[in-house]
C-alpha cells in the first residue's frame, strides 16, 4: 500500500478534489517521466502522479533528485493553459510561491525562495534547500501543457549534496500529517494556477518577493561562460532575475546557471 491513499487525500481536499485526479505508486523512476508518458497519452489536467519511492528522481538539467520513503513527499501535477508556452514564463516561481504558502499556513517558519526553482529554509545566517521544483512544457494545438515535478524534504535525505539540505521537521514543531500536508500544497496549487492562467506571473511576483530569499543581498550567477556578480533587485514581470551590477542593470532569464549569494 502506498504511503498517499487517494481517498484519503480527496476527503481532505474537500472542493477542491474534483480538480485533481491522483494516483499513489509505491515505486517509479520519476514522478514526472511517468506523467509526462500519461500526458503523451492523453491524460487530463489535474492528474497527478506520486510516489514513495523514484528509482531515477530528476533535478533540473539531468541532475539527480534524492528522496526516501517516509522522509519525502515526490509528485508531479500535470496542468494544461490556454495558449503557447511562452506564457507560462515564470510558472516555476509561481509553483515555488504555491509550495512556500501552503507551508507557512501549515505553520513552518523560515520558508524562503530561491529563483527560479529552489525552496529554501533559513538556518542560522544561510539557507539550506528544502524542496525543488522541475517544469517540464510541452504545447500542442489545444494549448500548453506542465508537468510540475515537486519534491519536498520530510527530513534532510542521506546521501552526499553539493549544497546543504534541510526537512520540513526543521521549519515546524511537528510536520503535519502526510495528507493533510499533500492537501494543503495542492490546494494552494489550484488557487495560484489559476490565478497565473489569467494573469501571469505578474500576479504572483510581489507575494513572490515577500518570499524571496536573496531580495537586495550580494549575489554571483555562474554561467558557463561568465560571472557576474551584483545585488538581486528580484524579479521582473517575466519572471527573469534582476541584477544591479556595476555596469547597469542585467536581466537574467535562462534558468542554465547557478546562483550564489556573493
Ligand atoms: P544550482 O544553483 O547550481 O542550480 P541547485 O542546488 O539549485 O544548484 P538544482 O539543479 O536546482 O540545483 O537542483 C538539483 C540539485 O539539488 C542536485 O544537484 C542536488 O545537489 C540537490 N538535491 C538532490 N536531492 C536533494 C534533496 N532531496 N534535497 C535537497 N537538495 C537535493
Ligand atoms: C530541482 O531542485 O532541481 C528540482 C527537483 C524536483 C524533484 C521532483 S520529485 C518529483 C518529481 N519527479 C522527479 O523526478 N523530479 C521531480
Amino acid at each position: 500500500m502506498p504511503l498517499i491513499d487517494p481517498v484519503l487525500l480527496k476527503d481532505r481536499l474537500a472542493t477542491q478534489s474534483g480538480r485533481f485526479d491522483v494516483d499513489a505508486l509505491d515505486e517509479c523512476d520519476s514522478t514526472s517521466s511517468e506523467l509526462l508518458r500519461r500526458a503523451d497519452r492523453g491524460a487530463p489536467s489535474g492528474t497527478v502522479v506520486v510516489a514513495d519511492r523514484q528509482t531515477a528522481g530528476r533535478g533540473r538539467r539531468g541532475r539527480q533528485w534524492l528522496s526516501q520513503p517516509e522522509q519525502s513527499l515526490t509528485f508531479s501535477l500535470l496542468w494544461r493553459f490556454p495558449g503557447n508556452a511562452m506564457r507560462l514564463a515564470g510558472l516555476s516561481l509561481a509553483v515555488g510561491l504555491a509550495v512556500a504558502e501552503a507551508l507557512e499556513q501549515l505553520g513552518a517558519q523560515g520558508v524562503r525562495l530561491k529563483w527560479p526553482n529552489d525552496i529554501l529554509l533559513a538556518q542560522g545566517d544561510g539557507f539550506a534547500k528544502l524542496g525543488g521544483i522541475l517544469i517540464e512544457l510541452t504545447s500542442d494545438r489545444r494549448g500548453a501543457q506542465a508537468v510540475i515535478g515537486i519534491g519536498i524534504n520530510l527530513a534532510p535525505p542521506a546521501g552526499d549534496l553539493l549544497q546543504p539540505a534541510a526537512g520540513l521537521g526543521q521549519a515546524m514543531r511537528q510536520v503535519p500529517e502526510r495528507h493533510v500536508l499533500f492537501a494543503a500544497i495542492l490546494e494552494r496549487l489550484a488557487v495560484i494556477l489559476d490565478l497565473f492562467a489569467v494573469h501571469g506571473f505578474p500576479g504572483a511576483k510581489t507575494a513572490w518577493q515577500r518570499l524571496h530569499a536573496w531580495q537586495d543581498m550580494p549575489v554571483s550567477i555562474l554561467g558557463e561562460e561568465r560571472v557576474i556578480t551584483g545585488t538581486c533587485l528580484g524579479v521582473d514581470d517575466d519572471g527573469s532575475l534582476l541584477l544591479q551590477t556595476e555596469s547597469g542593470i542585467e536581466r537574467i532569464l535562462s534558468g542554465d546557471v547557478s546562483l550564489r549569494r556573493a
